[in-house]
Protein backbone atom coordinates (compact mmCIF):
# COMPACT_ATOMS: atom_id res chain seq x y z
CA UNK A 1 0.00 0.00 0.00
CA UNK A 2 2.62 2.46 1.23
CA UNK A 3 4.97 1.66 -1.91
CA UNK A 4 1.90 2.45 -3.85
CA UNK A 5 1.36 5.81 -2.63
CA UNK A 6 5.20 6.37 -2.79
CA UNK A 7 4.94 6.08 -6.42
CA UNK A 8 1.76 7.90 -7.03
CA UNK A 9 3.41 10.59 -4.98
CA UNK A 10 6.52 10.58 -7.80
CA UNK A 11 4.68 9.81 -10.56
CA UNK A 12 2.91 13.31 -9.80
CA UNK A 13 6.04 15.27 -8.91
CA UNK A 14 7.43 13.79 -12.15
CA UNK A 15 4.07 14.96 -14.22
CA UNK A 16 4.37 18.42 -12.84
CA UNK A 17 7.73 18.70 -13.85
CA UNK A 18 7.05 17.41 -17.68
CA UNK A 19 3.89 19.08 -17.88
CA UNK A 20 6.08 22.69 -17.68
CA UNK A 21 7.65 21.87 -21.02
CA UNK A 22 5.68 22.74 -23.88
CA UNK A 23 6.09 19.70 -26.46
CA UNK A 24 8.23 20.08 -29.33
CA UNK A 25 6.68 20.06 -32.80
CA UNK A 26 8.89 18.41 -35.32
CA UNK A 27 7.94 19.29 -39.24
CA UNK A 28 7.96 16.66 -41.80
CA UNK A 29 11.23 17.91 -43.50
CA UNK A 30 12.73 17.63 -40.15
CA UNK A 31 11.88 13.79 -39.43
CA UNK A 32 12.91 13.06 -43.40
CA UNK A 33 16.99 14.76 -42.39
CA UNK A 34 16.76 13.25 -39.23
CA UNK A 35 15.35 10.02 -40.58
CA UNK A 36 18.43 10.37 -43.56
CA UNK A 37 21.39 10.96 -40.75
CA UNK A 38 19.28 7.87 -38.40
CA UNK A 39 21.42 8.36 -35.51
CA UNK A 40 20.33 6.26 -32.86
CA UNK A 41 21.84 7.91 -30.18
CA UNK A 42 20.27 11.35 -30.89
CA UNK A 43 16.72 9.95 -31.54
CA UNK A 44 17.13 8.43 -28.17
CA UNK A 45 18.39 11.44 -26.12
CA UNK A 46 15.46 13.33 -27.94
CA UNK A 47 12.35 11.01 -27.07
CA UNK A 48 13.15 10.30 -23.87
CA UNK A 49 12.42 13.44 -23.09
CA UNK A 50 9.82 14.25 -25.60
CA UNK A 51 7.83 11.35 -24.95
CA UNK A 52 7.40 12.01 -21.17
CA UNK A 53 6.61 15.91 -22.36
CA UNK A 54 3.87 14.86 -24.88
CA UNK A 55 2.61 12.33 -22.45
CA UNK A 56 2.62 14.66 -19.05
CA UNK A 57 0.90 17.26 -21.33
CA UNK A 58 -2.13 15.48 -22.26
CA UNK A 59 -2.18 13.31 -18.81
CA UNK A 60 -2.88 16.30 -17.26
CA UNK A 61 -5.82 17.06 -19.21
CA UNK A 62 -6.86 13.49 -18.43
CA UNK A 63 -6.95 14.52 -14.66
CA UNK A 64 -9.37 17.78 -15.68
CA UNK A 65 -12.37 15.80 -16.64
CA UNK A 66 -15.38 15.35 -15.13
CA UNK A 67 -15.58 13.20 -11.95
CA UNK A 68 -18.11 11.41 -13.53
CA UNK A 69 -16.39 10.20 -16.37
CA UNK A 70 -13.20 9.60 -14.72
CA UNK A 71 -14.53 7.29 -12.66
CA UNK A 72 -16.04 5.20 -15.63
CA UNK A 73 -14.22 1.90 -15.99
CA UNK A 74 -12.62 2.26 -19.78
CA UNK A 75 -11.50 5.76 -18.99
CA UNK A 76 -9.90 4.60 -15.60
CA UNK A 77 -7.86 1.83 -17.77
CA UNK A 78 -7.14 4.10 -20.26
CA UNK A 79 -5.65 6.23 -17.59
CA UNK A 80 -3.36 3.14 -16.09
CA UNK A 81 -1.84 2.42 -19.38
CA UNK A 82 -0.94 6.70 -19.89
CA UNK A 83 0.62 6.39 -16.30
CA UNK A 84 2.38 2.83 -17.04
CA UNK A 85 3.95 4.26 -19.64
CA UNK A 86 5.15 7.33 -17.93
CA UNK A 87 6.69 5.50 -15.42
CA UNK A 88 8.13 3.48 -18.11
CA UNK A 89 10.17 5.69 -20.42
CA UNK A 90 11.06 7.60 -17.29
CA UNK A 91 13.09 4.35 -16.51
CA UNK A 92 15.85 5.72 -19.36
CA UNK A 93 16.02 9.30 -17.80
CA UNK A 94 19.39 8.32 -16.36
CA UNK A 95 20.78 5.92 -18.60
CA UNK A 96 23.26 5.65 -20.66
CA UNK A 97 22.73 6.53 -24.74
CA UNK A 98 26.00 5.03 -25.59
CA UNK A 99 25.22 1.62 -24.86
CA UNK A 100 23.68 -0.33 -27.21
CA UNK A 101 21.99 -2.54 -24.65
CA UNK A 102 20.50 0.20 -23.29
CA UNK A 103 18.95 1.55 -27.19
CA UNK A 104 17.68 -1.54 -27.68
CA UNK A 105 15.78 -2.06 -24.47
CA UNK A 106 14.45 1.57 -25.26
CA UNK A 107 13.73 0.10 -28.71
CA UNK A 108 11.38 -2.87 -27.21
CA UNK A 109 10.01 -0.56 -24.46
CA UNK A 110 8.55 1.52 -27.11
CA UNK A 111 6.81 -1.35 -29.16
CA UNK A 112 5.41 -2.62 -25.54
CA UNK A 113 3.58 0.91 -25.11
CA UNK A 114 2.65 1.31 -28.77
CA UNK A 115 1.19 -2.02 -28.14
CA UNK A 116 -0.17 -1.21 -24.81
CA UNK A 117 -2.33 1.72 -26.72
CA UNK A 118 -3.25 0.22 -29.65
CA UNK A 119 -7.12 0.17 -28.05
CA UNK A 120 -7.10 3.77 -26.63
CA UNK A 121 -9.02 4.90 -29.59
CA UNK A 122 -12.08 2.35 -28.80
CA UNK A 123 -11.72 2.10 -25.08
CA UNK A 124 -12.18 6.21 -24.78
CA UNK A 125 -14.70 6.10 -26.86
CA UNK A 126 -16.24 3.29 -24.57
CA UNK A 127 -15.64 5.70 -21.26
CA UNK A 128 -17.98 8.26 -22.81
CA UNK A 129 -20.46 5.48 -23.92
CA UNK A 130 -20.20 4.19 -19.75
CA UNK A 131 -21.06 7.73 -19.10
CA UNK A 132 -23.67 8.79 -21.44
CA UNK A 133 -25.35 5.58 -20.58
CA UNK A 134 -25.20 6.15 -16.62
CA UNK A 135 -25.35 9.86 -16.30
CA UNK A 136 -26.90 12.78 -17.99
CA UNK A 137 -24.75 14.73 -19.73
CA UNK A 138 -25.21 18.75 -20.06
CA UNK A 139 -24.08 20.07 -22.90
CA UNK A 140 -21.38 21.85 -21.00
CA UNK A 141 -19.55 18.63 -20.51
CA UNK A 142 -20.30 17.59 -23.94
CA UNK A 143 -18.04 20.77 -25.12
CA UNK A 144 -15.21 19.82 -22.65
CA UNK A 145 -15.44 16.32 -23.66
CA UNK A 146 -15.05 17.29 -27.35
CA UNK A 147 -12.87 19.88 -26.78
CA UNK A 148 -10.45 16.81 -24.51
CA UNK A 149 -10.86 14.12 -27.32
CA UNK A 150 -9.86 16.13 -30.12
CA UNK A 151 -6.55 17.08 -28.29
CA UNK A 152 -6.57 13.73 -26.55
CA UNK A 153 -6.60 11.64 -30.11
CA UNK A 154 -4.06 13.87 -31.27
CA UNK A 155 -1.52 13.72 -28.56
CA UNK A 156 -2.13 10.00 -29.60
CA UNK A 157 -1.36 10.19 -33.05
CA UNK A 158 1.63 12.54 -32.52
CA UNK A 159 3.17 10.27 -29.91
CA UNK A 160 2.78 7.27 -32.43
CA UNK A 161 4.32 8.69 -34.90
CA UNK A 162 7.64 9.61 -33.05
CA UNK A 163 7.26 5.83 -31.94
CA UNK A 164 7.01 4.44 -35.38
CA UNK A 165 9.75 6.39 -36.78
CA UNK A 166 12.18 5.43 -34.18
CA UNK A 167 10.84 1.40 -34.14
CA UNK A 168 11.24 1.46 -37.99
CA UNK A 169 14.68 3.56 -38.16
CA UNK A 170 16.18 1.56 -35.48
CA UNK A 171 14.48 -1.37 -35.10
CA UNK A 172 13.83 -4.44 -36.79
CA UNK A 173 10.92 -4.13 -37.98
CA UNK A 174 11.21 -3.80 -41.55
CA UNK A 175 12.11 -6.47 -44.09
CA UNK A 176 14.96 -4.52 -45.29
CA UNK A 177 14.11 -4.05 -48.55
CA UNK A 178 16.53 -1.80 -49.99
CA UNK A 179 14.55 -0.63 -52.39
CA UNK A 180 12.13 0.81 -49.91
CA UNK A 181 11.93 4.42 -50.29
CA UNK A 182 10.17 4.99 -47.16
CA UNK A 183 12.23 7.25 -44.49
CA UNK A 184 10.40 5.45 -41.01
CA UNK A 185 6.48 5.92 -41.69
CA UNK A 186 7.24 8.46 -44.84
CA UNK A 187 6.68 8.24 -48.31
CA UNK A 188 8.87 10.86 -49.31
CA UNK A 189 7.41 10.40 -53.18
CA UNK A 190 4.34 9.64 -52.12
CA UNK A 191 2.04 9.09 -55.28
CA UNK A 192 -1.33 10.74 -54.00
CA UNK A 193 -3.83 8.47 -56.90
CA UNK A 194 -2.53 5.16 -55.62
CA UNK A 195 -3.32 6.18 -52.31
CA UNK A 196 -6.97 7.55 -53.82
CA UNK A 197 -7.13 4.13 -55.63
CA UNK A 198 -6.34 1.75 -52.59
CA UNK A 199 -8.56 3.42 -50.33
CA UNK A 200 -11.90 3.35 -52.66
CA UNK A 201 -11.05 -0.24 -53.59
CA UNK A 202 -11.35 -0.79 -50.24
CA UNK A 203 -14.19 0.81 -49.26
CA UNK A 204 -16.19 -0.21 -52.46
CA UNK A 205 -15.43 -3.78 -51.22
CA UNK A 206 -16.90 -2.96 -47.97
CA UNK A 207 -20.15 -1.10 -49.98
CA UNK A 208 -20.65 -3.83 -51.76
CA UNK A 209 -20.85 -6.03 -49.18
CA UNK A 210 -23.40 -4.27 -47.62
CA UNK A 211 -25.46 -3.11 -50.28
CA UNK A 212 -24.72 -5.25 -53.25
CA UNK A 213 -23.62 -2.04 -55.23
CA UNK A 214 -20.65 0.41 -55.15
CA UNK A 215 -20.58 3.91 -57.09
CA UNK A 216 -17.69 3.83 -59.81
CA UNK A 217 -14.88 6.43 -59.29
CA UNK A 218 -13.55 9.13 -61.79
CA UNK A 219 -9.92 11.08 -60.77
CA UNK A 220 -8.77 14.32 -62.42
CA UNK A 221 -5.85 15.03 -61.58
CA UNK A 222 -4.15 18.36 -62.36
CA UNK A 223 -0.22 18.89 -61.58
CA UNK A 224 0.17 22.76 -62.93
CA UNK A 225 4.05 22.11 -62.10
CA UNK A 226 5.05 19.35 -63.64
CA UNK A 227 2.21 18.67 -66.28
CA UNK A 228 1.59 15.02 -67.25
CA UNK A 229 3.27 13.44 -63.95
CA UNK A 230 1.49 12.18 -61.53
CA UNK A 231 1.21 14.10 -58.04
CA UNK A 232 3.85 12.86 -55.43
CA UNK A 233 4.02 14.68 -52.00
CA UNK A 234 6.18 14.09 -49.24
CA UNK A 235 3.79 12.63 -46.57
CA UNK A 236 2.72 9.73 -44.16
CA UNK A 237 0.47 7.44 -46.81
CA UNK A 238 -1.00 5.36 -43.68
CA UNK A 239 -2.86 8.77 -42.66
CA UNK A 240 -3.91 10.01 -46.10
CA UNK A 241 -5.16 6.52 -46.76
CA UNK A 242 -7.03 6.26 -43.55
CA UNK A 243 -8.25 9.94 -43.94
CA UNK A 244 -9.56 8.78 -47.98
CA UNK A 245 -10.90 5.69 -46.75
CA UNK A 246 -13.24 7.23 -44.47
CA UNK A 247 -14.10 9.52 -46.99
CA UNK A 248 -15.05 7.20 -49.32
CA UNK A 249 -16.61 4.85 -46.85
CA UNK A 250 -19.29 8.26 -46.15
CA UNK A 251 -19.47 9.14 -49.77
CA UNK A 252 -20.50 5.83 -50.87
CA UNK A 253 -22.98 5.01 -47.85
CA UNK A 254 -24.60 8.36 -49.01
CA UNK A 255 -24.69 7.59 -52.16
CA UNK A 256 -25.96 4.16 -52.63
CA UNK A 257 -28.80 5.16 -49.88
CA UNK A 258 -30.03 8.10 -51.90
CA UNK A 259 -30.28 6.20 -55.08
CA UNK A 260 -31.31 2.88 -53.42
CA UNK A 261 -34.23 3.01 -56.58
CA UNK A 262 -32.35 3.56 -59.29
CA UNK A 263 -31.13 1.05 -61.45
CA UNK A 264 -27.21 3.03 -61.54
CA UNK A 265 -25.44 4.90 -58.79
CA UNK A 266 -23.68 7.82 -59.67
CA UNK A 267 -20.07 8.21 -59.43
CA UNK A 268 -18.13 9.65 -56.97
CA UNK A 269 -15.40 11.83 -58.25
CA UNK A 270 -12.40 12.62 -57.30
CA UNK A 271 -10.23 16.15 -58.28
CA UNK A 272 -6.81 16.12 -56.85
CA UNK A 273 -4.54 18.96 -57.50
CA UNK A 274 -1.18 19.79 -56.76
CA UNK A 275 -1.12 23.86 -55.95
CA UNK A 276 1.89 25.76 -54.66
CA UNK A 277 1.19 25.75 -50.95
CA UNK A 278 -1.42 23.03 -50.97
CA UNK A 279 -2.55 19.80 -52.60
CA UNK A 280 -6.28 19.47 -52.48
CA UNK A 281 -7.82 15.97 -52.49
CA UNK A 282 -11.83 16.58 -53.46
CA UNK A 283 -13.84 13.29 -52.76
CA UNK A 284 -17.69 14.64 -54.78
CA UNK A 285 -20.54 12.25 -53.96
CA UNK A 286 -24.16 12.83 -55.33
CA UNK A 287 -25.58 11.27 -52.15
CA UNK A 288 -28.09 13.63 -51.15
CA UNK A 289 -26.15 15.93 -48.97
CA UNK A 290 -26.40 17.15 -45.59
CA UNK A 291 -28.58 19.95 -44.10
CA UNK A 292 -26.96 23.23 -43.08
CA UNK A 293 -28.26 22.38 -39.77
CA UNK A 294 -26.59 19.36 -39.07
CA UNK A 295 -23.29 20.44 -39.90
CA UNK A 296 -21.86 21.37 -36.43
CA UNK A 297 -22.94 17.99 -35.65
CA UNK A 298 -20.61 16.29 -38.41
CA UNK A 299 -17.39 16.21 -36.55
CA UNK A 300 -18.89 15.40 -33.26
CA UNK A 301 -17.51 12.06 -31.80
CA UNK A 302 -20.19 9.52 -31.92
CA UNK A 303 -22.74 11.38 -34.38
CA UNK A 304 -23.47 8.85 -36.72
CA UNK A 305 -26.85 8.73 -38.84
CA UNK A 306 -26.02 4.76 -39.34
CA UNK A 307 -27.16 1.72 -37.12
CA UNK A 308 -24.66 1.37 -34.09
CA UNK A 309 -22.49 -2.09 -35.44
CA UNK A 310 -24.02 -4.91 -33.26
CA UNK A 311 -21.62 -6.15 -30.97
CA UNK A 312 -21.86 -9.52 -32.43
CA UNK A 313 -20.17 -7.97 -35.72
CA UNK A 314 -17.09 -6.93 -33.66
CA UNK A 315 -15.25 -8.94 -35.47
CA UNK A 316 -15.73 -7.30 -39.06
CA UNK A 317 -15.17 -3.62 -40.28
CA UNK A 318 -18.22 -2.11 -40.44
CA UNK A 319 -18.88 0.62 -43.03
CA UNK A 320 -20.61 3.42 -40.69
CA UNK A 321 -22.27 3.25 -37.63
CA UNK A 322 -19.53 4.81 -34.84
CA UNK A 323 -19.12 8.18 -35.99
CA UNK A 324 -15.71 8.52 -35.41
CA UNK A 325 -14.65 8.97 -38.95
CA UNK A 326 -14.97 12.69 -39.69
CA UNK A 327 -13.84 13.90 -36.26
CA UNK A 328 -10.86 11.75 -36.52
CA UNK A 329 -9.84 11.91 -40.05
CA UNK A 330 -9.54 15.60 -39.50
CA UNK A 331 -7.02 15.65 -36.58
CA UNK A 332 -4.85 13.23 -39.15
CA UNK A 333 -5.67 16.19 -41.90
CA UNK A 334 -4.55 19.25 -39.30
CA UNK A 335 -1.55 16.62 -37.63
CA UNK A 336 1.01 18.49 -40.52
CA UNK A 337 -1.22 21.78 -41.07
CA UNK A 338 -3.48 20.45 -43.45
CA UNK A 339 -6.93 20.16 -42.90
CA UNK A 340 -10.61 18.03 -44.22
CA UNK A 341 -13.93 20.19 -44.93
CA UNK A 342 -17.23 18.97 -45.93
CA UNK A 343 -19.33 20.99 -48.12
CA UNK A 344 -22.65 20.42 -48.73
CA UNK A 345 -25.48 20.95 -51.12
CA UNK A 346 -28.26 19.55 -49.32
CA UNK A 347 -30.69 17.70 -51.80
CA UNK A 348 -27.95 16.89 -54.08
CA UNK A 349 -24.57 16.11 -52.96
CA UNK A 350 -21.33 16.35 -50.70
CA UNK A 351 -17.48 17.71 -51.30
CA UNK A 352 -15.39 16.48 -48.53
CA UNK A 353 -11.83 18.34 -48.97
CA UNK A 354 -8.56 16.82 -47.33
CA UNK A 355 -5.84 19.81 -47.87
CA UNK A 356 -2.28 18.77 -47.22
CA UNK A 357 0.89 21.12 -47.03
CA UNK A 358 2.67 21.41 -50.45
CA UNK A 359 5.73 21.60 -48.90
CA UNK A 360 7.03 19.55 -46.17
CA UNK A 361 9.39 22.29 -44.17
CA UNK A 362 5.63 24.11 -43.78
CA UNK A 363 3.99 20.38 -42.40
CA UNK A 364 5.16 21.28 -38.78
CA UNK A 365 2.95 18.62 -36.48
CA UNK A 366 0.07 20.35 -33.85
CA UNK A 367 0.00 19.40 -31.04
CA UNK A 368 -2.23 20.36 -27.84
CA UNK A 369 -0.06 22.26 -25.09
CA UNK A 370 -0.83 22.15 -21.50
CA UNK A 371 -1.18 25.87 -20.03
CA UNK A 372 -3.92 27.64 -18.59
CA UNK A 373 -5.77 28.90 -20.97
CA UNK A 374 -6.31 24.76 -21.97
CA UNK A 375 -7.31 24.08 -18.48
CA UNK A 376 -10.23 26.71 -18.99
CA UNK A 377 -11.88 24.65 -21.23
CA UNK A 378 -12.70 22.34 -18.58
CA UNK A 379 -14.27 24.50 -16.12
CA UNK A 380 -18.30 24.64 -15.77
CA UNK A 381 -19.17 27.79 -17.42
CA UNK A 382 -22.50 28.22 -19.25
CA UNK A 383 -21.59 30.14 -22.22
CA UNK A 384 -23.90 32.79 -22.99
CA UNK A 385 -24.75 33.27 -26.65
CA UNK A 386 -23.75 36.63 -28.37
CA UNK A 387 -25.87 36.29 -30.95
CA UNK A 388 -29.92 36.11 -31.54
CA UNK A 389 -30.83 32.41 -31.50
CA UNK A 390 -33.22 31.00 -34.11
CA UNK A 391 -35.48 28.97 -31.85
CA UNK A 392 -38.10 30.66 -30.68
CA UNK A 393 -38.78 28.77 -27.12
CA UNK A 394 -40.09 31.96 -25.45
CA UNK A 395 -39.30 35.66 -24.27
CA UNK A 396 -36.65 35.85 -21.61
CA UNK A 397 -34.53 38.95 -20.58
CA UNK A 398 -31.36 37.64 -22.78
CA UNK A 399 -33.78 37.50 -26.11
CA UNK A 400 -35.30 40.28 -26.39
CA UNK A 401 -37.05 40.68 -29.89
CA UNK A 402 -38.86 43.39 -31.49
CA UNK A 403 -42.00 42.16 -29.82
CA UNK A 404 -40.64 42.46 -26.77
CA UNK A 405 -41.94 45.49 -24.25
CA UNK A 406 -38.36 46.34 -23.14
CA UNK A 407 -37.11 46.37 -26.87
CA UNK A 408 -35.19 49.46 -27.94
CA UNK A 409 -35.56 50.76 -24.29
CA UNK A 410 -31.80 50.55 -23.83
CA UNK A 411 -31.41 53.52 -26.89
CA UNK A 412 -34.48 55.61 -26.46
CA UNK A 413 -32.58 58.10 -25.68
CA UNK A 414 -31.12 58.27 -29.14
CA UNK A 415 -34.38 58.57 -30.63
CA UNK A 416 -35.43 61.81 -31.94
CA UNK A 417 -37.89 63.72 -29.87
N1 LIG B 1 -20.66 12.37 -47.98
C1 LIG B 1 -21.65 12.39 -47.08
N2 LIG B 1 -22.94 12.55 -47.48
C2 LIG B 1 -23.95 12.58 -46.60
N3 LIG B 1 -23.79 12.47 -45.25
C3 LIG B 1 -22.54 12.33 -44.79
C4 LIG B 1 -21.40 12.30 -45.67
N4 LIG B 1 -20.30 12.16 -44.92
C5 LIG B 1 -20.70 12.11 -43.63
N5 LIG B 1 -22.05 12.22 -43.54
C6 LIG B 1 -22.84 12.23 -42.30
O1 LIG B 1 -21.95 12.40 -41.22
C7 LIG B 1 -22.13 11.37 -40.25
C8 LIG B 1 -20.84 11.14 -39.51
O2 LIG B 1 -19.86 10.53 -40.33
P1 LIG B 1 -18.68 9.70 -39.67
O3 LIG B 1 -17.99 10.57 -38.66
O4 LIG B 1 -17.84 9.15 -40.75
O5 LIG B 1 -19.41 8.56 -38.85
P2 LIG B 1 -20.20 7.27 -39.41
O6 LIG B 1 -19.79 7.08 -40.83
O7 LIG B 1 -19.76 6.17 -38.51
O8 LIG B 1 -21.66 7.58 -39.27
C9 LIG B 1 -22.65 10.19 -41.04
O9 LIG B 1 -23.40 9.30 -40.24
C10 LIG B 1 -23.54 10.89 -42.08
O10 LIG B 1 -24.80 11.20 -41.53
MG1 LIG C 1 -17.95 7.21 -41.62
Amino acid sequence: MRLTFVRLNKLSKMLDFYSQFNPSPLSIKQFIDFGLSACEQKSFLFLRKELPVRLANIMKEIHLLPDNLLRMPSVALVNQWYALSFTEILEFEKTDGNDSITLDKFCKALVKIRNRHSDVVQTMAQGVLELKESHDVDSQTENSIQYFLDRFYMSRISIRMLINQHTLLFGNELTGDPTLRHIGCIDPQCDVVSVVKDAYENARFLCDQYYLSSPEIIINEHNPSEQGLPIRTVYVPSHLYHMLFELFKNAMRAVVEHHCDDDNVPPIEVTIVSGREDICIKLSDRGGGIPRSLTDQLFKYMYSTAPQPSKSDAHTVPLAGYGYGLPISRLYARYFHGDLMLLSCDGFGTDAIIYLKALSNDAHELLPVFNKTSSRHYRATIPTGDWSSCQSNGLNVRQMGPYSPNFLKPHQSNQMS
